[in-house]
């Protein structure tokens, strides 16, 4: 008898289309989007989701809880999971920046005050061009931080750049380009090759991915 895929979504918008692109390709469940429950299943489709928080999913996923999910390539370049990373979805496209305000210039005398939740991937970066930088990590709301001076720059994603505008801010150095990922948990993907890989191909179907 086939297992069942265990599949960490992430709550919100991205986690809704990814869930459509399953539905589509026959890993449906009904009443997904009813109420607060966090845990679907359909034994006809041989899935189970989880609806987690976004950054949570790898943690679900590294440690078996589940055997797949859907993380940001932010999120997984920021916490580096132990996983696979088995296809990009091609969805949830964003971009990685460094934004200040208007007007603004680096003194390179001084450390750069670098406001951001993803404090691996601003770190990195900053070493890869040789400058010296003063983390602050926030967990939200990052576009806040220089306005009050808290921050020269920020390191965030931009999606349709409404919340930048909006905010007096520009665009200073582009990072590196976002997307969706699905990843598998290394074991889980050895024990539930076949119904996984049945998924990726009715995935590949229906989905073009
Ligand atoms: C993200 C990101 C930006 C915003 C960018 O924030 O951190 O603030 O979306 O989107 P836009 O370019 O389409 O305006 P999120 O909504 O996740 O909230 P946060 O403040 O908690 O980071």
């Amino acid at each position: 008898m086939a297992s069942m895929i265990n599949v960490a979504l992430p709550k919100g918008r991205l986690g809704e289309k990814v869930y459509k692109m399953f539905e589509e390709a026959g890993y449906g469940c009904p009443d997904i989007f009813e109420g607060r429950k966090l845990v679907f299943e359909s034994r006809d489709a041989g899935v189970r989701y989880f609806w987690v928080k976004p950054s949570d999913v790898p943690i679900y996923v590294e440690r078996g809880a589940a055997d797949i999910g859907v993380a940001g390539k932010d999120i997984l370049l920021e916490y580096a999971p132990n996983v696979y990373e088995l296809r990009d979805l091609g969805i949830g496209k964003c971009r990685m920046v460094v934004a200040a305000p208007k007007g603004f210039t680096d003194d390179s005398e001084y450390p750069l005050r670098v406001a951001t939740k993803f404090v691996n991937i601003a770190q990195d970066y900053y070493a890869s061009v040789g400058r010296d930088i003063d983390i602050i990590k926030l967990n939200g709301s990052i576009e806040i931080a220089p306005i009050l001076g808290l921050s020269d720059v920020i390191v965030d994603l931009v999606e349709t750049g409404t919340t930048l505008r909006e905010n007096n801010l520009i665009v200073y150095e582009n990072i590196m380009d976002i997307s969706a990922r699905l990843i598998a948990n290394k074991s889980g993907y050895n024990f539930k090759s076949r119904e996984i890989n049945a998924l990726l191909e009715k995935l590949q179907q229906t989905a073009q991915i």
